[in-house]
């Protein structure tokens, strides 16, 4: 049986990975940048300033923007998502997910956050969920960033899981390739055409049961 469940928190905890989106769009925009949705599937569980890169090249803008812009430029993103995440209450836990954290610990399956997100505890504290965290990884203590399997790894060691006895859950492709690398079971909250069809998909967090990672467990 598995020890441990490693989750993600943008677009699988709540909703911020839209939130995201749209502080990044409008950054973009302000550059004279256009993303959309499907640009925006690249910049999911990527971290801040890999995003940026990959937005400045987009719009063939990364040459022209030296190391003191490229930071405010970060900066400026998050303080639109910061200000956006101001009223984040228990209100916008995902369905699923409360009772799931409770059926993990009465189980005595160990949680652990991977996210790549330095806004994560902040978010944790306004869900009040941070009680049900065994571990969360620092983002900022890990060499390489998802799609690199690192904060996986990190995660399953801070909660003393073997990572092979872990079940990670992940929205973005970048996370599910980072899950697939630690060697822990991925299971994606999104559609196939986002994360492929080699692994066990919920289309709802509603249907993240511990009922449901149990009967996906392979020992
Ligand atoms: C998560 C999100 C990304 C975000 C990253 C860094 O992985 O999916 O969209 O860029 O965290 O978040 P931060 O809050 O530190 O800017
Ligand atoms: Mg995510």
């Amino acid at each position: 049986m598995f020890q441990g469940v490693l989750f993600d928190l943008d677009g699988v905890i709540t909703d911020t990975a839209e939130y995201h989106y749209r502080a990044w769009k409008s950054l973009a925009k302000e550059l004279g940048i256009d993303i959309d949705r499907e640009f925006n599937e690249q910049l999911k569980g990527v971290s801040r300033e890999d995003s940026l890169d990959l937005i400045l090249k987009h719009g063939s803008k990364r040459s022209d923007i030296d190391d003191d812009t490229f930071k405010e430029l970060a900066a400026k993103k998050n303080d639109v998502y910061v200000e956006m995440i101001q009223s984040f209450s228990e209100d916008d836990i995902f369905p699923g997910i409360l009772p799931l954290l409770k059926e993990l610990k009465q189980h005595h399956i160990k949680i652990a956050l991977a996210s790549a997100s330095k806004n994560g505890p902040l978010l944790l504290k306004k869900m009040k969920l941070t009680s049900y965290f065994d571990a969360i990884v620092d983002p900022s203590s890990v060499a390489f960033g998802k799609p690199a399997p690192d904060i996986f790894i990190a995660a399953a060691k801070a909660i003393d899981c073997s990572i092979s006895s872990c079940i990670g859950i992940e929205d973005s492709k970048a996370g599910i390739t980072a899950i697939k690398k630690s060697g822990a079971l991925p299971i994606g909250v999104s559609n196939s055409q986002d994360l492929g069809t080699d692994i066990t998909l919920v289309s709802t967090t509603n249907d993240l049961t511990y009922e449901f990672l149990t009967k996906n467990w392979v020992d």
